[in-house]
């Protein structure tokens, strides 16, 4: 069993979400972000949308300000969300493919599509002292292409895995992706779509040190509050040997 902590971030998007409902001034992404890390939370995560639609500006601002312990910002590959990264100074940036009409994130980045941009993006982040991950599927062609760039860390889409988690193949491709990433000296991440039920597999996988989760924590939240949810999660990683 992996000794190793794993770390877990939380996606505090649809806190925000919540309060865009109503374009009210509650409930608050970053109060939310407080009282994660007073539950545990060795990072926050938030994704700073092209159309804006739950995460503002202004709380990334206040994220980049206050968060104790590690800001991990989720943004498209483009002009205008590398400046705000360079100004902010996250720890690190993940990239995440974006498209207008979906409901969440829902593929890994085409690492293969603008090679360039992508590498141009990863060595402007660096030169700010910002570390830089890849949000891909778990495919053997997107984890070799992700070193070839220079990103520091993948983080594995767990989407498959998700929708289909007694599919043997949903798990051995995160396994294999992860295995080959570690080799090639990326730091390895996992999320999406991952709930108490279905963590304790991908949790176990030894090459993950990092998880982001939020929709489930969030949604549990609700009826126990973020304290207990962030507990919860938690137990379901270290009853994986977390
Ligand atoms: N990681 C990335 C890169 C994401 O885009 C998201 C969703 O915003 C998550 C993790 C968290 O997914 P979920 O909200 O389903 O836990």
């Amino acid at each position: 069993m992996p000794a190793t902590h794993q770390r877990l971030y939380i996606n505090i998007d649809h806190v925000a979400t919540l309060r865009q409902a109503r374009r009210a001034d509650e409930p608050d992404p970053v109060a939310a972000a407080q009282e994660c890390e007073r539950a545990g939370a060795d990072g926050i995560t938030a994704h700073l949308r092209e159309d804006r639609r739950h995460i503002q500006d202004d709380d990334v601002r206040r994220l980049a300000a206050t968060v104790r312990t590690v800001l991990n910002l989720e943004m498209a590959l483009t002009e205008e969300m590398l400046g705000i990264a360079v100004s902010l100074q996250p720890y690190q940036v993940t990239f995440v493919p974006e498209r207008r009409e979906e409901i969440t994130t829902e593929g890994g980045l085409d690492v293969a599509r603008d090679p360039r941009a992508l590498r141009d993006g990863i060595e402007r982040l660096k030169r700010a002292g910002i570390r830089s991950s890849l949000f891909i599927a778990p495919d053997t062609d997107a984890v070799a292409r992700s070193r070839e760039v220079g990103a520091d860390a993948v983080e594995l889409h767990t989407g498959r895995y998700a929708h289909a988690p007694h599919e043997a193949r949903t798990i051995d491709a995160l396994r294999n992706a992860a295995r080959q990433a570690a080799t090639a000296g990326l730091a390895v991440h996992a999320g999406h779509g991952l709930t108490v039920r279905n963590v304790g597999p991908v949790a176990a996988v030894p090459e993950i040190e990092e998880l982001n989760i939020g929709h489930s924590i969030v949604s549990r939240a609700v009826f126990v509050g973020l304290e207990k949810a962030v507990h919860e999660m938690r137990e379901a990683m270290r009853a994986a040997g977390r």
